[in-house]
């Protein structure tokens, strides 16, 4: 089932005149977006005046000697912001200038599907994060900080280095200052639409979960644990495929297999991490385990998960309810609850109560 319709999905147009490699591409992202391939610029130049894109995709050989589309980008106030990314060699590089007016970000070869995937969602997400500044301080703080150190985390994991537990903790700060202000709204809003989902999905449950232990008496490090635990909770699918952490329609048998995996995957990270907390390790390793023993990894049971595990999951699982995906729409928290509510025998039902409550009360319902 594939709740997007072609309306829905980011538009992305290709210039190549390799039909090879125009194809090599264009089928990687056509699962997920609208993809129109071009082999030549001035096609592609009316195809944006008719119709602006999300993105645009050259290859370098398309803009030598200075011609092509990617150009048009300095001049046409229509295509100033529009994310524009450069593939090919190393030399692609040059077209990166950082001041706005060439290409935002480079692919570079070989490519493989997950690269191709990983750059086309970050591209997109630079209008997202371009709104954050327009956020008072300290939410828009909370997303900057949190959103490099995550790339920097990515980073680490790809490069098999230990985890900067502290550093992730500093990078939390602006987030559990404002849940303690209680000026969170902004922050819940302004993540979504961006396209790194698990970053996405990292940062509300970081919140959620913070928001959780400030409203049940949690202050100082404690609250810090809460927050950085959120963060690091799924980092294991950072090596997870793209295609099967956004797969728009249900995940077979060996998919769902690849999807749980994340959780053995983060394990080995904190195991690679000396600095890795308890708390940490608590959060990562158990909130995808249930109180009847039905959950994964370990299928532990009642009060073999402590209160951090308890709360946890909840998070989790109302995060994944309330976020819109590329195979569904965010339910609305009302409905989001009612399943929590119907998972009796899995939740801790007196903590469902108390997050509704806390959820409720601070008119999140309502963001
Ligand atoms: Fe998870
Ligand atoms: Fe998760």
């Amino acid at each position: 089932m594939d709740g997007h319709t072609d309306d829905t999905k980011p538009c992305i147009y290709i210039v190549n005149d390799d039909h090879v490699h125009r194809e090599e591409v264009r089928l990687v992202l056509s699962s997920q977006f609208k993809v129109k391939g071009f082999d030549n610029n001035n096609a592609c130049l009316d195809a944006m005046l008719v119709q602006k894109p999300d993105l645009v995709i050259v290859d370098e050989r398309m803009v030598e000697d200075g011609k092509g589309c990617l150009f048009d980008k300095r001049t046409n106030p229509d295509l100033k912001d529009l994310p524009f990314i450069i593939a090919g060699k190393e030399s692609a590089n040059q077209y990166i200038t950082g001041d706005g007016s060439e290409a935002d970000t480079v692919l570079l070869r070989p490519f493989s599907k997950n690269k191709i995937l990983i750059r086309v969602s970050d591209a997109l997400s630079y209008g997202v994060e371009k709104k954050w500044d327009e956020l008072p301080p300290q939410e828009k703080s909370a997303l900057q900080s949190t959103l490099s150190d995550f790339q920097a985390i990515s980073k680490a994991i790809e490069e098999k280095r230990p985890l900067d537990v502290a550093g992730t903790a500093e990078s939390c700060q602006p987030l559990v200052e404002s849940i303690n202000n209680q000026n969170y709204q902004g922050i819940l809003k302004n993540v979504q639409g961006h396209h790194n989902y698990t970053y996405v999905h990292s940062l509300r449950v970081a919140t959620y979960l913070t928001m959780f232990g400030h409203a049940i008496g949690m202050r100082g490090d404690e609250l810090l644990t809460l927050a950085t635990g959120g963060m690091l909770h799924d980092v294991g699918k950072t090596v997870t495929p793209q295609d099967v952490l956004n797969k728009s329609s249900k995940l077979d048998d060996n998919e769902w297999l690849c999807m749980k995996q994340h959780v053995d995957n983060s394990s080995r990270v904190y195991d690679n991490t000396p600095e890795i907390t308890h708390g940490i390790r608590i959060i990562g390793e158990q909130h995808h385990e249930k109180l009847d023993g039905s959950g994964y990894p370990k299928g532990l049971k009642g009060s073999e998960l402590n209160e951090l595990a308890r709360m946890s999951v909840i998070c989790d699982i109302f995060g994944a309810l309330t976020d819109k995906r590329s195979y569904k729409e965010a339910f609305p928290p009302e409905m989001a609850f009612e399943i929590l509510e119907e998972m009796n025998n899995q939740l801790d039902q007196k903590l469902v109560g108390i997050f509704r409550e806390i959820l409720e009360g601070h008119g999140t319902l309502k963001a």
